[in-house]
Formats: structure tokens, C-alpha cells, sequence
């Protein structure tokens, strides 16, 4: 994409509205616009990050056995009549009428519409279990939205739900969204630390949030320090094997968010082993077993004939949350610094004289090249000061950075900077492909 042609709306002061960093940044860099109170409209570059971020989800929560769907933003409120939940929900609903006088809503979650549909085309035991997810727009009325897209009112959700035949077998379903809860964090670039939630009146150990530490991050939170240094993608996981052990390692230290906050249990550790700190909820998991598929009949036949309540829970990620969340875990003054996996470009190529015969010519070959490489990159073809362009791609975080001026042009190299580390070389632009291409 040629930056001379591309909707990037850049800021060069910083937006007063914004109190975080990451808030701060997304303006800045153009990624998203406020379009009314915690409603958001995503512009091209942050659509772009937005869709990375979807991809990892998706590709965990497929690869750990949940099947994508898609259903709808809005809902009937008869459904919601029937699990209890259409009174209870209060404030946060955004009720609406159609022009039969009909109450409907825009959903802020789909525990009913999943267990409905899972009812009338789910009979039996054998096809059991089963573990439906989509990636769809919620809508919460929150009481204060803020932070930009960290707490919106308007807001992208990955949210799975578990079917399962009893007990036993529900808990692997949920030990199997812990692990692709820990993987998909990890391949976002962040430390993410489950930490053991309130469960409420259905009781039992079976709920964890997904917790990032970030000084911005709105729960206090204590954990034991070991959890945020484990290497989760070096070990490989088998999703048809026994989880428990995995999840046992990782729920036998101390961790939890200041509702379920134990002091004793938190002295017992080494000293300098204890954090006490704040964290962004980016993902949530959560067994409530027959709470939805009692009141709403979801039964099928079990092995001998009898009806079986199914046995359920679900599993939210706060996908436009996690853009937010990222930059909160990888900023430095100048900018954003993205992790290579949703990245909204992998390279950043500054011609540092436009209209150079020699910059261009140099310019237009790697820019050529690097497409046919399928390498995405931002070509910075503008007429602009270097100063301002060395700026913008600070500001916008591409992993890495490749700079043509005409001396380097005449000479035949090219400057090729790491974002995150800022380590500078001087290559051949050969060379210089081969580093970003690999
Ligand atoms: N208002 C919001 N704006 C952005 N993301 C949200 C919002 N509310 C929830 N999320 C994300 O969706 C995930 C699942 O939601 P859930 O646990 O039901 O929300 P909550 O913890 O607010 O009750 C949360 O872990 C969070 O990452
Ligand atoms: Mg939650």
C-alpha cells in the first residue's frame, strides 16, 4: 500500500479525550474514530490489526475443536423471557421495539440464541460434545465507557459455548478453551495469567479470567511471579489427550483479582516471588452447567433412552479490547510496537527523497518485491521531511522499518531498523529482503 494513497489520518498532538496510553496511540495512529459514546468506527489500519487479532482466535479456538458460527446481533426478547434473564439483565440492555411493537435487543452475549439453537437440532448423546464459537458485535450499555475500545458499549467478542453430556466431560471442554485461552494470548505477544473468578451460585473452581498486567488495567490483581514468565507456546499440546495436567500446573499457583483475593494464600509465597499489580480482562471461561439448558429444555437422549440436561459453559475473548490491550503491553514513547502476529503491515518502507531519481527507482524495485514476496508493506512515497516520516512509522509500530535515502540509493544499500529492539543496519537491499521476507 502506497501511504501517499492510503486513509491514514494520523494526529500529531495528542487527542485530550484520551487517559491511556493505548487509547492515545489508536487515535494517534488512525486506527479507530469515536463515533458516539463507546461506539467505534474501525479505519483501515486498525481493521487491519482487528482482523489479525480475529485470525489468532480463530485459529486456536478451531484448532482446539470449536466450530465457528455466526449469529445474529439482534435477538428476541422471548428467548431471553424463557431463561429468566430478559428482567435480571437491567440497565446494561439496549432494548428496542420493531414496528409490530415486538421487543427485541441488541445482544450482549448469546448463551440463549446458542442454547436455542443447539435444542432444536441437537438430540442425542452420540453427538456429544460439541462446542459452537462466533466472532460477533455486543452491545453493553456500560455505565461508563472508557478507554476507548477497552471498554466500549459497542464491542467485538469471541464467545464459545460448550454442550456437554455430564459433568466429567464438560470439564474437558472447558480444560480445552484454558489451553487455547493460553495459546491464543501468547501468540498476541502478551503474558496473559488466568486467575481463578467468581463463579457465582453455580459454584466449584470452573471460571478464570484472562488477566494482563498493565498499570492501566481496571482490577487489582496478585499472583504468583512464575506465571508470567512460562514459555506456553514451547510446549505442544494434544487437544484428544488429558489436559488436567496442563491446567493443574497452571491453577496450582496463586492467582487471582481482588473479588477473590486471599491474603493468607498470597503471604505464603517467596516474597520475591509475589506481584500485586493491575490487569486488563481480556478473556473470560466459564462452566454453568445445566444454569441456560434447564429453563430452556435442551435435553437429548442419553445412552439408555433417558433424557439428559446438557451440561454447558462459556468462554468469552474481548477481540477489540485485545488492540487496545496489546498496545498497553508494547508502547514505548515514540509509539506502538507491534507483534509480527497482527501486525498491520510487516514492513515499513521510507523513501527519504521523493522524487530522487535514484530513491525512487531504488523505492519502487523493493516495493515491487516485496510484494511479489507477499510480504505486506507500507511504502512511505509522500513528498514529507524525514523527520515526519521516521514519525509516522514510530507512531504506527510495523515490525520492521526500511529506509532509502540518496546516498545509500547511489551506493546500493538501504537502512533496515527493528522497531522493537531499534537496532539499525546497514545492507544491500538483497539482503535487506531476505531479513524481512524470512
Ligand atoms: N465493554 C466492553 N468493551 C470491550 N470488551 C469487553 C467489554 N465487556 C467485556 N469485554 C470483553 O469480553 C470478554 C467477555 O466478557 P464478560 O466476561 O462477559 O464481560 P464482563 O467481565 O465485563 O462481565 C471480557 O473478558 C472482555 O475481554
Ligand atoms: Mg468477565
Amino acid at each position: 500500500m502506497r501511504l501517499s494513497a492510503y486513509f491514514l489520518p494520523v494526529l500529531k498532538e495528542n487527542p485530550s479525550e484520551a487517559q491511556i496510553v493505548s487509547h492515545r496511540l489508536m487515535l494517534r495512529a488512525g486506527m479507530v474514530r469515536q463515533s458516539a459514546a463507546g461506539i467505534y468506527s474501525w479505519l483501515p489500519l486498525g481493521l487491519r490489526v482487528l482482523r489479525n487479532i480475529e485470525r489468532v482466535v480463530r485459529e486456536e479456538q478451531d484448532r482446539a475443536g470449536a466450530q465457528e458460527i455466526l449469529m445474529p446481533t439482534i435477538q428476541a426478547a422471548d428467548l431471553w423471557r424463557e431463561s429468566g434473564r430478559y428482567d435480571d439483565y437491567g440497565k446494561e440492555m439496549l432494548r428496542i421495539k420493531d414496528r409490530h411493537d415486538r421487543d427485541i435487543l441488541f445482544g450482549p452475549t448469546a448463551e440463549e440464541v446458542v442454547t436455542d439453537i443447539f435444542r432444536n437440532n441437537v438430540k442425542s448423546y452420540r453427538d456429544l460434545p460439541k462446542n459452537l464459537y462466533n466472532i460477533q458485535w455486543k452491545f453493553r450499555d456500560e455505565v461508563r465507557p472508557r478507554f476507548g475500545v477497552m471498554r466500549g458499549r459497542e464491542f467485538l467478542m469471541k464467545d464459545a459455548y460448550s454442550f456437554d453430556i455430564d459433568k466429567a466431560s464438560a470439564r474437558r471442554s472447558y480444560n480445552r478453551m484454558f489451553v487455547a485461552y493460553l495459546r491464543t494470548f501468547a501468540r498476541l505477544g502478551l503474558q496473559a495469567v488466568p486467575m481463578a473468578a467468581d463463579t457465582g451460585p453455580i459454584g466449584g473452581d470452573l471460571s478464570h479470567e484472562f488477566i494482563i498486567l498493565a498499570d492501566t488495567g481496571e482490577s487489582a490483581v496478585f499472583c504468583h511471579r512464575d506465571l508470567i514468565e512460562r514459555d506456553v507456546l514451547a510446549d505442544s499440546v494434544d487437544y484428544a489427550g488429558d489436559l488436567q495436567p496442563v491446567v493443574d500446573r497452571w491453577t496450582s499457583l496463586y492467582a487471582a483479582t481482588d473479588e477473590k483475593h486471599d491474603a493468607a494464600a498470597f503471604d505464603a509465597i517467596p516474597e520475591d516471588r509475589r506481584i500485586a499489580a493491575r490487569g486488563i480482562e481480556v478473556g473470560h471461561i466459564f462452566y454453568f452447567g445445566t444454569k441456560y439448558s434447564a429453563k430452556m429444555g435442551a435435553q437429548v437422549a442419553g445412552p439408555g433412552g433417558e433424557s439428559v440436561t446438557v451440561e454447558m459453559g462459556s468462554y468469552g475473548i474481548g477481540v477489540s479490547r485485545l488492540a487496545g490491550a496489546i498496545i498497553e503491553a508494547s508502547h514505548d514513547d515514540a509509539g506502538i510496537i507491534w507483534p509480527d502476529s497482527v501486525a498491520p503491515f510487516k514492513v515499513g518502507l521510507i523513501n527519504l527523497k521523493s522524487g530522487d531519481a535514484d530513491c525512487d527507482r531504488v523505492c519502487a524495485e523493493l516495493y515491487g518485491k516485496l510484494n511479489t514476496a507477499g510480504v505486506e508493506t507500507l511504502y512511505d512515497d509522500r513528498d514529507e521531511r524525514a523527520g515526519a516520516k521516521f514519525a509516522t512509522m514510530d507512531l504506527i509500530g510495523l515490525p520492521w522499518q526500511l529506509t532509502v535515502g540518496p546516498r545509500g540509493a547511489k551506493a546500493g544499500t538501504v537502512e533496515l531498523k527493528h522497531r522493537r529492539t531499534g537496532e539499525k543496519h546497514e545492507l544491500s537491499a538483497d539482503a535487506a529482503l531476505a531479513k524481512v521476507a524470512g
